[in-house]
Formats: C-alpha cells, structure tokens, sequence
C-alpha cells in the first residue's frame, strides 16, 4: 500500500459512492482494503470491553431512544456500588482490560459523586500485576459540564464515549427537543478532547433523510474532531413513546433491515480506510439486525467488541432499541458467546490489557501494548 494510493485518503465524495456500493470490486474489495488498512494500522487483535449498563435513568428525551425520560417506568434501576464493583470484578477475571460504564444521562450531584466514586473504587480494586493502573475505564453517561468531565478523568477513566448520533444539524435537531442542542454536543465533544481523554462518537445509520453523502460527511467529522474510537450501528424501531413519536414525527428507520445493514459494514469499511490508527467497535446494534452482524462488522475492519456484562435481571429495562440481543442472559454466557465468535473468525483477541488505539498512544503502542506500564504485550489466541 502507498500512500499515494487515492484509495486510501477517500475524500468525501469518492466515500459518498462508496457508502452507495460503488467501490470497484464491490463490498468484498472495500471489507479486503479494509482489513488491510487494519492489520497494517492497528494489528489483528480484538479488544473486548465489558459492556456495564449501571442504571437507566435519563434526562433526555430523544425521540428514537427506549430508555427516554418519557419513557420512565417502575423498571428503573441503579445498580449499588457493589454490584458494580462485582461485574467489574468479573471483567477482570475473563481477562477484558478494560470495561466501559454506561448510564442515561443525569447530571445531579448524587450521580456525579456516585460515578466518581465507581471509577476511584473499580481502579484501587482492579490492580493486578498484568494491569498494574487497574482495569481501563471507558465511561459513556451522556453530556456532562467540562468540571464534570474533568472530575471523572481526574479519578481515572480514560476514555469518553459520546456519539454525535449524526453530523448533520438539522437532521439532530429532527431526532432532539429543542433542548438537546447540536452546538452543545459538538462543545462536549471538544471539552472531552481537551481534558485528555480519547475520545469515542459515532453515528446510527438509517436515520430518514440521511443519505450517503451525510454518512460521508460523518466519517469527516470524525476525522476533524479527532477522534480516537468510533462506535455505529443501524437505527432501529424502539418500543414505547419512542415508538409514538418515531411514528408521529416521520422518524422511522429508512431502509429494509437487511439496507441498513449492508450501510452499517460498509461505513466501518469507510472510517477504518479513512482514519485508519483509530479503534471501532462492532456493535450490539449490528446482531439485532443480523445474528451474525458483529462479526461481520469484524471483516470490515473493526477491532472492538464489547460484550455485555449487565447483571440479567436488568437488562430487559435498558433495551435502547426493539431486538436487543442478549437481554436475557447472564455476563458470563455472553462473554463465553464472544470470545467464540472471534476465535470462530479467526482473530486474536486480547488479554489482560487497555488496548488503547494507536491513533491515541502512539504508534508503539503496536508493539508494546501497556504504555503506561512499560511491560510488553502477551498475545493470547482463541
Ligand atoms: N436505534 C439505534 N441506536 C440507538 N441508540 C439509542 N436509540 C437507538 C435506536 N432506536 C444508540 C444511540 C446512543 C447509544 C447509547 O444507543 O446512538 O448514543
């Protein structure tokens, strides 16, 4: 591969075409150059992070989302500290370096101090000699004050995941009340940046009136605001007042499930070509459209899975979307399920380590995967 190569350095038309199934060879080729771009880029390696979905209490209010405030029921719940601090334990021991805590969003001092507080307890108790700064900690509970932000980075979490939904303003503005502001997303997405954090976003694909080059325009973005770690996945049909104002506003998913599909890979395809160094997740959201869309999200250049690691007793209370995988099974089924579907693949998966993106280390971060620790890398097949 040359740098030279167009190919690799898609602008945002040449990606619009691509997005449309027109790159030469079709979506073959375009999986192909992209596992390419991947395995020169950032390696084989699968990094697994467990999925924690703590509570599902939100203040928002986006149309399309299950868990919307309007959608409050007697099913919510807050996991307790040591619940928490059991399911991290339980990463620990399946050898998943790093977890990532997941919420709706609130931002009252109770939830503040209570996250705060999670992060300080999973790191002092997650020390072991393979991971001598504890388990990684990536957090994804929504917009917060830069203050905020900056206290949890300051207890040690590391990575930020929050998703852009789409780049497109007047799109956000059809899918948010007027309350949940483009600009402000935007403004979070920096102030995570600037803390120091590596930053996550993403998109849903299938959003009415989101055509290819809109997708184009989002792998831009991504690329402008720096990102380090992008998660996507296919819009899908939520139940309950989600599913009344989807209806009302004309917001349901354009596309056959099997459309949005296909667009979901072939923009992993896209953003590994386009960004390369940065990781991406194959998505929950991909198996409830296909039982085997995360691995398939895999062959198109991802390197992330994150399996759920939510006790099962909570997760039919946090279903995002209709068809959510896996709502009724226990943290140790779906991490067996997973390490099955990537050895099943034939990718390494990584053991006891952050796995942090090069894009965000550093390319040595390649060869010795702990930075921070100065030990080099154990690569444990499947
Ligand atoms: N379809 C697909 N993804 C959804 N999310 C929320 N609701 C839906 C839906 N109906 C995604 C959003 C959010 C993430 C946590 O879940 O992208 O950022």
């Amino acid at each position: 591969m040359s740098e030279a190569t167009p190919l690799l350095d898609p602008d945002v038309s040449t990606m619009a075409s691509w997005l449309d199934g027109r790159f030469e060879g079709g979506d073959g080729a375009l999986a192909s150059l992209a596992r390419e771009v991947m395995l020169a880029e950032v390696g084989p390696n699968v990094h697994l992070r467990g999925l924690l979905e703590f509570s599902n209490r939100c203040r928002c209010d986006c149309f399309y989302c299950g868990i919307r405030r309007s959608n409050r029921s007697e099913r919510d719940f807050t996991l307790t500290e040591d619940e928490i601090a059991s399911v991290a334990r339980h990463c620990l021991a399946s050898g998943f370096g790093s977890m990532t805590l997941q919420s709706g969003e609130r931002r009252d001092d109770a939830f503040v101090s209570f996250v705060e507080r999670m992060i300080r307890r999973i790191k002092a108790e997650t020390v072991t000699h393979d991971l001598p700064n504890g388990l990684g900690i990536t957090l994804c509970v929504g917009e917060q004050s830069r203050e905020t932000f900056a206290r949890f980075f300051e207890a040690g979490a590391h990575r930020y995941l929050l998703r852009i939904e789409t780049s497109d303003p007047d799109l956000f503005a059809r899918l948010h009340p007027p309350k949940q502001s483009y600009d402000a997303r935007v403004r979070a997405l920096v102030d995570i940046k600037e803390i120091g954090y590596q930053l996550g976003t993403g998109v849903m694909i299938g959003i009415p009136g989101q055509d290819a080059g809109a997708l184009a325009r989002d792998v831009k973005f991504f690329r402008d605001i720096d990102a380090d770690m992008i998660g996507m996945g296919p819009y899908i049909e939520a139940d309950g007042t989600a599913a009344v104002e989807m209806n009302r506003r004309r917001l349901l998913p354009a596309g056959t499930a099997h459309e949005r599909l296909r667009r979901s890979l072939r923009m992993i395809g896209v953003t590994r070509i386009a960004l390369r160094d940065v990781n991406i997740a194959a998505t929950t959201a991909l198996q409830a459209l296909s039982p085997t869309g995360r691995e398939a999200g895999l062959a198109f250049g991802a390197n992330v899975m994150m399996p759920i690691v939510t006790p099962g007793g909570m997760r039919r209370a946090y279903q995002l979307y209709d068809g959510k995988p896996c709502i009724d099974e226990e943290a140790e089924a779906c991490t067996r399920c997973t390490a099955r579907r990537v050895a099943f693949i034939g990718r390494p998966l990584s053991r006891n380590r952050w796995g942090d993106a090069p894009h965000a280390v550093g390319r040595d971060a390649l060869r010795s995967r702990q930075p921070r620790s100065g030990r080099p890398a154990r690569e444990v097949g499947v």
